[in-house]
């Protein structure tokens, strides 16, 4: 059943912060995400990603005027966790918005919550009256993100429900609140193929599955010493080559910094 948006649901976190606790930080926190401290785009922790570019650097000043407070709020929460890079740019969260509003969302689902910064664009993005379903292994990220989750969600008159645990064994009870308009697959990149199984069964005809991290930070492409293990380089490979490959769908990767699959079910 659906839960309006003022009764946000965590299982597992008994959490339900009731207001988005007034302006954001005069500290910027999140020097990548906004405009005057902006240095550009995230990296992986593995830190083998090149310095920001010049276009990151242009991208996130454009993209970081007049953010809602919320979405500040979302990012300094990521940053204070000391994951800050793991969390979508502005640039990235704009780009997320657009693409969701082309299919004008009824329910979106999120793999991958952190604390609420990429739900907050997925929220913006769901027609009035519709739902964001994310999951978040982590309870302390989930109880971030609900406090700006739910007072935004009854800002904009949408609902959106928190689970909490691990996003494969949720899925079953996901796939109870779907079919959806929306995937986004931003959780443990070493199940991102049971993710794409998932969204490939759980999509509606006309829905968009969007993966971010696609690149796994240049290790599927580059040779240079990576962080990831030969075998999650190869899942990410295999993910990316099976959804491109699938007829039933129509799939292109956006070449950002992180990689960016967007995949519309025919
Ligand atoms: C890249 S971050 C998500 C960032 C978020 N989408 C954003 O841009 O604001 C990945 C999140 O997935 C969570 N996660 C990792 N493994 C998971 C799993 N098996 N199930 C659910 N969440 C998981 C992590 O705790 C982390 O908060």
């Amino acid at each position: 059943m659906h839960r309006p948006a003022d009764q946000l649901h965590i299982r597992h976190a008994v959490t339900d912060h009731h207001g988005f606790s007034g302006p954001p930080s005069s500290v910027c926190a999140k020097p990548r995400v906004f405009g005057p401290c902006a240095t550009a785009t995230r990296s992986l922790v593995s830190g083998m990603r090149p310095p920001p570019s010049e276009m990151d650097q242009y991208l996130a000043t454009l993209f970081s005027q007049d953010l809602h407070p919320a979405k500040k709020r979302a990012a300094e929460n990521a940053e204070v966790l000391g994951l800050g890079n793991i969390s979508l740019s502005s640039y990235e969260g704009h780009l997320l918005r657009f693409l969701m509003r082309q299919i004008r969302p009824k329910n979106i689902c999120e793999l991958g919550t952190l604390t609420g910064h990429s739900a907050l664009w997925l929220l913006e993005s769901l027609l009035p009256g519709g739902k964001l379903t994310t999951l978040e292994k982590s309870s302390a990220h989930a109880e971030l993100a609900a406090e700006v989750l739910m007072p935004r969600a009854r800002e904009l008159t949408v609902e959106v429900e928190q689970l909490v645990g691990d996003a494969v064994t949720l899925l079953p009870e996901l796939k109870s609140k779907g079919p959806f308009c929306g995937v986004f697959i931003d959780a443990n990149k070493s199940q991102y193929l049971t993710y794409w199984e998932f969204a490939r069964q759980n999509l509606r005809p006309g829905g968009l599955l969007i993966a971010d991290n696609v690149f796994l930070g240049g290790a599927v492409f580059s040779g240079a010493p990576s962080k990831f293990s030969a075998k999650q380089i190869q899942t990410l490979r295999t993910f990316n080559q099976t959804i491109l490959s699938d007829i039933e769908f129509d799939s292109t990767i956006l070449p950002t910094s992180e990689g960016l699959l967007i995949s519309y079910k025919k």
